[in-house]
């Protein structure tokens, strides 16, 4: 055991590094007995002041005399830090270079450390896919640890050690708090948490039982507070050294049902409504941590699993239900559904990315929830 708390002096640390590389990930080194390139002293808060005191004006000495940053760090008798781009060692890999540039809209995730809950598939797995390509270092964070493992493989042996799967609830706090402390042992620090992970039960408030209705309300509502809790634990310090025209971002993937009620769907539809009240509130706090709190509301994912699964999707679930009058197919239920929407299809993953993108590139908002449901959903 060493005496330095990691979880307060890691995103000191990037934060400070982010000064003098757009993009940085620290990742604790398996050899523990590596002299390190640079010693830091770094030990708390008292160090997280604007002016250039404590770890910056370490680094700043090691950068005039060396002309870059150190490869590894050591934190007092902390454990030895390998300076990366990845979410693995870089010393085990050859020629992994920093990333040294940030260029226009597309770069805005470029390099950055993002947290995708709820990763592993649907809404998810598209935003991690799309993430990916734009460069991004991405946690696929889900119940489902097989399923997170296997995309990031994928990932992985296509763009090297840029994804990883951890295993989390979103609904408890141990679970909550053991994925941020492994996150900030790959990484030391988060850009962009997305929180994404959600669950539907339909049914009338005069049948729907109170166990299903609070399953709902601790994944969707709950589990996004307990996300950017600890989230901002550790984005908070380390926007403290970074530098000052640089903020951190958290995204609630919301829904339509968050901006409009939905019939026998009152769990889900609260828990979104609910969620945006969470989002303006802790935008208003958060603000002065340079973290933006925002929101995006889809419409219907139709082409995803919640809909499209052949065996448990909505489509064949109305269609057994009756739901649809005259429907005698999978395609009439989902034609039936297309017709509500003006733009006459439903949204897409990449329809979500592209106001992820917007709400991250854009510095200037934080605390809104924007609509992507084809006109289905206007704002008044
Ligand atoms: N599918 C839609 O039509 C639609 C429309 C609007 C908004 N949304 C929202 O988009 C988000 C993703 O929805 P989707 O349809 O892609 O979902 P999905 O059911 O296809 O995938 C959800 C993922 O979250 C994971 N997950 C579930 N509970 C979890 C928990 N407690 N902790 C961690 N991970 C958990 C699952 O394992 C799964 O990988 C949700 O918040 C949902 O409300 C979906």
């Amino acid at each position: 055991m060493h005496s330095v708390d990691l979880a307060t002096v890691l995103p000191l640390l990037r934060g400070a590094l982010l000064r003098f590389i757009p993009a940085v990930t620290l990742c604790e080194a398996p050899d523990a007995t590596a002299r390190p390139d640079l010693t830091v002293k770094v030990q708390g808060e008292e160090e997280a002041s604007d002016d250039a005191g404590g770890p910056v004006s370490e680094l700043q000495d090691y950068v005039r005399e060396h002309g870059s940053v150190p490869r590894t760090i050591r934190i007092a008798d902390g454990p030895i830090l390998t300076v990366g781009s990845t979410l693995s060692d870089p010393s085990t890999r050859s020629g992994e270079p920093l990333i040294d540039s940030l260029g226009g809209r597309e770069d805005v995730v470029k390099g950055r450390v993002v947290v995708v809950t709820g990763g592993a598939q649907g809404f998810g797995e598209e935003i991690v896919r799309a993430l990916v390509g734009h460069g991004a270092r991405v946690f696929i964070a889900d119940l489902n640890l097989d399923g997170a493992a296997a995309l990031s493989d994928e990932l992985n042996a296509e763009h090297g050690a840029v994804t990883r799967g951890v295993e989390v609830d979103v609904s408890n706090e141990t679970s909550v708090a053991a994925m941020f402390a492994e996150i900030m042992r790959r990484a030391g620090g988060v850009d962009l948490l997305v929180s994404n992970a959600g669950v539907l039960k339909a049914g009338s408030v005069k049948e729907l039982s109170s166990a299903d209705f609070e399953f709902v309300t601790r994944v969707n509502y709950t589990g996004f507070f307990l996300c950017t809790k600890f989230g901002a634990r550790i984005m908070a310090p380390q926007n403290r050294l970074a530098p000052s025209d640089r903020s951190t971002d958290i995204v609630q993937i919301n829904s339509k049902s968050g901006l409009s009620g939905s019939n026998k769907n009152g769990a889900y539809a609260g828990s979104k409504f609910g969620s945006l009240g969470l989002v303006q509130s802790f935008a208003l706090e958060l603000v002065s941590d340079r973290i933006k709190v925002n929101a995006i509301c889809p419409g219907n994912f139709f082409d995803g699993p919640l809909w499209s699964d052949p065996d448990r999707g909505l489509f064949v679930q109305y269609l057994q239900a009756g739901k649809v009058p005259g429907a005698t197919s999978i395609a009439d239920v989902k034609a039936h559904y297309e017709a509500q929407v003006p733009m006459g299809r439903g949204c897409r993953g990449e329809d979500v990315v592209r106001a992820l993108l917007y709400v991250i590139e854009q510095p200037y908002e934080t605390g809104q929830a924007v609509p992507v449901t084809g006109g289905q959903i206007m704002l008044s």
